[in-house]
């Protein structure tokens, strides 16, 4: 495994694998690896003559100083684990390796078609511009075959998708399910900020989202969200941000179960300071 920190290294590292047709896989991430990542990890490994993992916590994503600042960050305890992952390259660049002073100073310019008017989108205004911003920086530096993302971070994933649409990225973008510790909460690197005790209030989450399920034959769309809204606020510890119930594909909330074939119930957590995502198929 290489370690490399400038794109013309990557660059270099990769031609030869291209011209011999190799694929090449890419798993994006801001370190702090966890079970969650390791998944990607693994199956882009399976799947890939070469795989590429990135590890750059991306500044200009970041809409609270405080967030980017309390993000963990350990890169020789991931090179590590990438390391026994068999992983080829791990790009590990600095803000002023991908960014110019330009970039930093303005936001992305991106037409997300309203993707990116609701949920995370509304709640983190310039999140995913930044998104954009740092993974079609790394397609066009890695060029990749496949790209792994995972569905925890489900209006990410259909950002992404979006993204490789208007800007013909040749790359397919393969989502990965949830991976969960066993009380159910979806693993996340912010998970280590929680303390024991607010480790049990966050697991609530999950168990309440699951427990819907068996009251969604008996009401709408409407009085299911309150429904969870209110079991979640219940729990010590835990304050919903948003919970929405929306069509897979567009992210539109629905307002009937017949509106789509495709309904996901997302959700927002704050559990003290620390903001947790998660979400479950409901269609
Ligand atoms: P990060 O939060 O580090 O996540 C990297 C990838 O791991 C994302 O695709 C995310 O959805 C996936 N992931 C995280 N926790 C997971 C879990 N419990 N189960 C399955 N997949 C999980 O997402 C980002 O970084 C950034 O926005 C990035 C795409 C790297 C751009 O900066």
């Amino acid at each position: 495994m290489i370690i490399l920190h400038h794109i013309d290294d990557v660059r270099n590292a990769l031609e030869s694998y291209r011209k011999q047709n190799k694929t090449i896989g890419l798993v994006p991430t801001m370190g702090a690896l966890h079970e969650g990542h390791l998944s990607l990890i693994r199956r882009c490994r399976e799947e890939n003559d070469i795989a590429v993992v990135s590890v750059f916590v991306n500044p200009t994503q970041f809409n609270n100083k405080q967030d980017l600042a309390t993000y963990p960050r350990n890169l020789e305890k991931d090179a590590k684990l990438l390391d026994w992952a068999d992983i080829d390259i791990v790009f590990a660049p600095q803000p002023e390796d991908v960014y110019t002073a330009e970039d930093m100073a303005h936001p992305f310019a991106f037409d997300f078609h309203g993707l990116d008017e609701v949920m995370e989108g509304k709640q983190r205004p310039g999140h995913f511009n930044g998104v954009v911003q740092i993974v079609s920086k790394l397609f066009e530096i890695v060029e990749p075959s496949r790209a792994y993302f995972g569905m925890k971070d489900f209006q990410q994933v259909a950002v992404i998708r979006l993204m490789v649409r208007e800007m013909n990225f040749h790359v397919e973008i393969i989502p990965c399910p949830i991976v969960r510790e066993e009380s159910g909460l979806a693993r996340s690197s912010r998970n280590q900020l929680l303390t024991k005790e607010q480790k049990e209030q966050a697991s609530n989450i999950y168990r309440i989202l699951r427990e819907s399920l068996s009251h969604l034959p008996n009401c709408s769309p409407a009085q299911l969200t309150d429904w969870t809204v209110t079991q979640i606020n219940a729990q010590d510890g835990l304050e919903v941000e948003y919970y929405e119930i929306v069509d897979g594909d567009t992210l539109q909330k629905i307002s009937s179960w017949d509106d789509s074939s495709y309904v996901m119930g997302c959700v927002t957590v704050y559990c003290g300071q620390v903001r947790l995502i998660d979400n479950i198929r409901l269609k």
